[in-house]
């Protein structure tokens, strides 16, 4: 397969919305930025040229990269920034992924508006697991702020308090007729009748999980992360942060205009963006619009139930060409908290209660990301380097917990016992093609809420949701261990628990965090490293020449 290669130049560009115009980052001067496709399998390079002011990286969300971590892209997890005016080249390997990802920055909040779609067609030689679609499209949905995302986040890091809710939702950069000024913008996707298209969903919103749905026409959701899935008909999806959903649909109802649209699925005290945005559907690009175009009906942001009904429903397509292979001789066994809490601030004059700042923590540690990158420092053996608020001496520790501190009603009304979790770099050290569970409970502390995890390097089995505490003896009965989906997104479900599986087949230096930023801001992460094993192949890659320089600047 050819070698592709693809230029990226970060630059400010001007955008108006919501009738105010302002400087957005981009990748070549679009918003959202360019769409990656390649067929499974391909190995592309893509250099990106910083003409930003800030230094940041780019990350390939859901691309395995085997024994690649270099081009991962987390910022101080596998690189140092690219600074401003360098340039660095990814090598973005693909290899057991399908269908839809998406590209974002990996720095601060700069995702915001540097992300695009990544579509992986089938082999050359293959077709999809259904009749070849008419043509397809990817509807990415973002976060609008009319200020700069760059305040909104420093404000939230300086004071500890709740970063503000955006403004908007964009589908394909725009808010749609429902914002002040956009009703002219509004994104169409023209269609013909009578035929089946596959758009290619992503939530690349900050903070929210989001519904979607299209007016009068069923969705057919056919693959997620990167993988097929059995068919789910449906008149609504529910898509977390960082996610992605392939849907058919087809074009059999009157020839017209129907409104797309996406909202929040908001069940927590936290505050978000309760906007809805939305895009046209427009049969006949010459066809004359409705007085009123129809809408379709989505659930309400607190209708926990019809989230769960939608996502209780995914099951791996699990066919002779996608075959499912979970891991059942378990050697690696992990249960990890889940919990917003807040940290006694510094300085007392942080507007969280009692001058405390919002913290998050994965087992009661708040993760400090370090000034060098722990992918270096593993490889490098590099010690005697602070991180930025550590005090020990080293840029990571490997004693990440396999359990919580203490164990204690995580669903129940559990105050304040883990007001003050204790901040590190902690990090999991797995050996080579261990057979790894890990348990995440969510917990009652602050806002109970979703939490949309996310691990870097790996797609994993999705064997088991529940509400309520985790129960070792009876919890696990409810797994499916014959068809459960391969993600590499999934929910902690609100006071509730949530079961993956994988092989640790991936050596390197492996990012996991909740997808929603404001959580990954306080602190919501950890690092697993995969060893290398003895075998040929099992190996972390060596470092390309190029990386960015660690000094700072
Ligand atoms: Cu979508 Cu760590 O990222
Ligand atoms: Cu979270």
């Amino acid at each position: 397969p050819p070698n592709v290669h693809y230029d990226f130049v970060v630059k400010e560009a001007n955008y108006t919305k919501l009738c105010s115009t302002k400087s957005i980052l981009t990748v070549n001067g679009s918003f959202p930025g360019p769409t990656i496709t390649v067929h499974k399998g391909d190995t592309i390079s893509v250099t990106v040229h910083n003409k930003g002011r800030y230094g940041l990286t780019i990350h390939w969300h859901g691309v395995k990269q085997p024994r690649n971590p270099w081009s991962d892209g987390p910022e101080n997890i596998t690189q140092c920034p690219i600074q401003a005016g360098a340039s660095f080249t990814y090598q973005v390997i693909f290899s057991d992924e399908e269908g839809t990802l998406w590209w974002h920055a990996h720095s601060d909040w700069t995702r915001a508006t540097v992300h695009g779609a990544i579509i992986i067609l089938p082999p050359r030689d293959k077709s999809y697991p259904f009749a070849t679609p008419y043509a397809q499209q990817a509807i990415i949905i973002a976060s609008w702020y009319k200020a700069d995302v760059m305040a909104v986040y420093d404000e939230a890091v300086t004071t500890g308090g709740d970063p503000n809710a955006s403004d908007a939702f964009t589908i394909n950069g725009q808010p749609g007729a429902l914002y002040d000024c956009s009703k002219g913008t509004t994104y169409r996707i023209l269609v013909n009748y009578g035929k089946t298209y596959l758009f290619r969903i992503i939530n690349a919103v900050l903070n929210e999980e989001l519904f979607f749905g299209i007016a009068k026409h069923k969705i057919t959701v056919v693959g997620t992360d990167g993988e097929y899935i059995k068919p789910i008909i449906t008149d609504y999806i529910m898509i977390s942060p960082g996610q992605t959903m392939d849907v058919l649909v087809t074009t059999n109802q009157t020839p017209s205009y129907y409104y797309m649209a996406a909202s929040a699925f908001a069940d927590a005290t936290a505050s978000f963006d309760n906007t809805t945005t939305t895009a046209i559907l427009q049969y006949n690009a010459s066809y004359t619009p409705p007085s009123t175009i129809p809408s379709p009906t989505l659930p309400s942001y607190t209708d926990r139930e019809a989230a769960e009904n939608f996502t209780s429903k995914l099951r791996s397509l699990a066919s002779t060409e996608h075959p499912v292979c979970v891991p059942k001789d378990i050697t690696t066994q992990m249960f990890i908290s889940v919990s917003v809490n807040q940290e006694l601030c510094p300085n007392a004059s942080c507007s969280g209660p009692n001058g405390t700042r919002l913290s998050a923590s994965l087992n009661n540690i708040s993760f400090v990301t370090p000034t060098i990158d722990v992918l270096q420092a593993y490889y490098r053996s590099l010690k005697g380097h602070r991180g930025k608020k550590g005090s020990d001496n080293e840029i990571y520790t490997t004693d990440f917990p396999l359990k919580p501190p203490y164990f204690y009603n995580f669903t129940g009304d559990v105050g304040n016992n883990t007001m003050n979790p204790s901040l590190g770099t902690k990090v999991k050290l797995i050996n080579y093609m261990e057979q790894v569970e890990i348990v995440f409970q969510g917990t009652n502390v602050m806002a109970p809420e979703n939490h949309p995890m996310h691990l870097h390097g790996f797609s994993f089995y999705l064997v088991g949701t529940g509400s309520g505490n985790f129960n070792y003896k009876t919890s696990p009965k409810s797994y499916n261990l014959v068809d459960p989906p391969k993600v590499n997104t999934f929910g902690v479900p609100k006071n509730g628990w949530a079961t993956i599986r994988f092989v640790a087949d991936n050596p390197g230096v492996w990012f996991m965090h909740c997808h929603l930023e404001r959580h990954a801001t306080w602190g919501m992460n950890t690092v697993i490293i995969v060893k290398n094993g003895n075998g040929k192949n099992s190996s972390i890659l060596p470092p390309p020449d190029n990386l960015p320089s660690c000094s700072k600047s």
